[in-house]
């Protein structure tokens, strides 16, 4: 990565401002469900801590919409962040202004506050410059650790840039440098597996990836739609119909580039009304038969790719030296649809190749079935996951300084 980082500053004494992705899931109680994140942040803030700095992290949490609104209020963070680092963590109730101000002249090296959510105020959406100039008052080095928002050109990703000395952390430096080795330069042969539902939400990142890749797997709901783009009817399963002459593009450009675009050869499939709501609606005890991709029965409904799907592609994976992973192959929170999924995670662990899984739904899938201390990588960004797989330049990367 050609950013400067933590390691090309110094920061002993100096009062550091940390843009963290805490964007945490919460239960109805306020309690956080899945701490990935927040761990996620701890070498960045460990190092800081370490050298001496006073650090000020800021993050947002959930999408309050430029109000006050204590459900998403930053004490649960805080709190977890405590215990994790066994250390206090001073929260504030704010994150500009002279309780802020006062409350940073106070620190002493080595001492943690965390500002109140940043997305309380409208401006922060709306890059106000000088409500990034507001953040950047109290302190003297910016530090972006906040990978999963690098996507959003905000105040306190991107604004906040222009008044500091701007370097990266570390989970920012390992998310660049493992989604980036990927697509600049993959150990051959790269191969990608997409799933999830709709095709036109990731027609951008199957185009970049027709230019890199050697194989491309298309599963989960996705595959139906290039399935009904081939030509086959595919029963009561999900169509993205906006999606259908996109996935004949596509089909096309991957055999122009000559590169392998595999579509899941048998499914799992019941009869389930289709107004039943997924997953929620689905009995536990279901019945499910198997059918051809080619061959999906006039009513059905599809939710797992099949078994002869699973090893073809495990195959595939096994031979692979850089695979990159986005979007569950079916419903894997249902035990009776999560074989293609954790076959999927299975191959990935036993490849020996550098595996890369994508955030959301996938990273929530390798964590859930056992398997993301068994890949290489599993990112906290969702959507800047996919934006980065677009290829697009996230504004939180380009507003940092090069090495
Ligand atoms: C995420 O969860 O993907 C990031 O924290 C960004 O959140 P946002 O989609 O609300 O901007």
């Amino acid at each position: 990565m050609d950013k400067k980082t933590v390691k090309d500053i110094d920061v002993a004494g100096k009062r550091v401002l940390v843009r963290v992705d805490f964007n945490v899931p919460q239960d109805d109680d306020r309690n956080i469900t899945d701490d990935r994140r927040i761990k996620a942040a701890l070498p960045t803030i460990n190092h800081l801590i370490d050298q001496g700095a006073k650090l000020i992290l800021v993050s947002h949490l959930g999408r309050p919409k430029g109000t006050v609104n204590p459900k998403y209020a930053m004490d649960p963070v805080a709190k977890r962040l405590s215990e994790l680092l066994g250390k206090p963590v001073t929260k504030l109730n704010d994150c500009i202004g002279p309780e802020v101000k006062a409350a940073v002249d106070a620190m002493k090296p080595g001492d943690v506050i965390l500002l109140e959510n940043v997305r309380f105020y409208p401006e922060e959406e709306k890059n106000d410059p000088e409500f990034a100039r507001k953040l950047a008052e109290p302190v003297e080095v910016y530090v972006n650790d906040a990978f999963g928002t690098a996507h959003r050109a905000h105040a306190s990703t991107e604004g906040v840039a222009h008044y500091l000395p701007p370097v990266a952390g570390f989970l920012m430096q390992k998310e660049l440098d493992y989604l980036g080795k990927a697509l600049e330069d993959p150990e051959k042969p790269f191969v990608a597996v997409l799933g999830g539902v709709k095709v036109s939400d990731k027609i951008q990142v199957i185009d970049n990836l027709l230019e890199k890749v050697d194989t491309l797997i298309i599963g989960g709901a996705m595959a139906f739609t290039f399935l009904k783009a081939q030509g086959y009817s595919v029963g009561n399963c999900m169509v993205d119909e906006p999606g259908v002459e996109l996935a004949k593009d596509a089909l096309a450009k991957a055999n122009v580039k000559g590169v392998k675009l595999l579509l899941p050869s048998d499914e799992k499939c019941v009869q389930l009304d289709s107004e039943v709501e997924v997953p929620k609606g689905i009995p536990d005890d279901i019945e499910v038969s198997i059918c051809a991709s080619a061959a999906i029965p006039d009513g059905a409904r599809c939710f797992d790719i099949g078994p002869a799907s699973v090893k073809e592609f495990s195959e595939i994976l096994k031979s692979a030296k850089t695979v990159v992973w986005n979007g569950p192959m079916g419903v894997f929170e249902k035990k009776a649809f999560a074989e293609g999924t954790l076959g999927i995670a299975k191959a990935m662990a036993e490849s020996g190749a550098t595996t890369i899984v994508g955030g959301g739904d996938s990273a929530a899938a390798v964590e859930k079935l056992g398997f993301a201390d068994k890949v290489s990588h599993v990112s906290t960004g969702g959507g800047a996951s996919l934006e980065f797989l677009e290829g697009i330049e996230l504004p939180g990367v380009a507003a940092l300084m090069d090495k």
